[in-house]
């Protein structure tokens, strides 16, 4: 998202009117799960949307998040129980995860980082679900670096889902 330091109050309000199709996006990447997951990650977890959903989907999921934001971290420790400060460049939480989620969280990082991210998901989870916003050309490298596939799409967001 580029310069991310909205404070957790007004950060629904103003991704909405920065993303039009925001609610859309989060719905999408929930449809996308390709399993009824067990233990979650989410990498960039804001203020719990994903997560909100995810489990109202999966009532049964434990999901653990992770944000490098203290205050938002703060805020989704009010209602989720395992919200872990922390970098998505650094080692993650121990796995084995059924699914790594992530909505508008990893667009910011290096190519390097992005791909490193990726290879390190791919050894600990069984799926990866990404929901963003792609500028052209970006789309289709995140798409080969996650061997995944495209399964929404519109207006320059889309959701990537991949099955290891
Ligand atoms: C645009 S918000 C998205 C929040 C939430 N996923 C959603 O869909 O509403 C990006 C979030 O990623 C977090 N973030 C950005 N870079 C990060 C990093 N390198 N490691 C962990 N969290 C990061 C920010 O603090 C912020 O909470």
């Amino acid at each position: 998202m580029g310069q991310f330091d909205w404070t957790p109050d007004e950060y629904l309000e103003r991704i909405r009117s920065r993303i039009p199709r925001y609610d859309e996006l989060q719905e999408e990447a929930v449809k996308a799960i390709p399993f009824p997951p067990t233990r979650v990650l989410e990498l960039g977890m804001g203020t719990g949307e994903t997560t909100r959903r995810l489990i109202e989907a999966y009532p049964d999921t434990w999901v653990v998040g992770l944000d490098s934001s203290p205050d938002m971290v703060f805020r989704a420790r009010q209602t989720y129980d395992d919200v872990q400060l922390a970098r998505m460049e650094d080692p993650l939480p121990d796995g084995p995860w059924d699914l790594v989620i992530s909505v508008l969280s990893v667009g910011d990082l290096a190519d390097e980082q992005e791909q490193a991210l990726f290879r390190r998901v791919r050894e600990h989870s069984r799926s990866l679900v990404i929901g963003d916003s792609f500028a052209a050309g970006e789309l289709a490298r995140v798409v080969e670096w996650c061997d995944g596939e495209v399964v929404w799409q519109a207006e320059g967001l889309a959701v990537v889902r991949a099955t290891y």
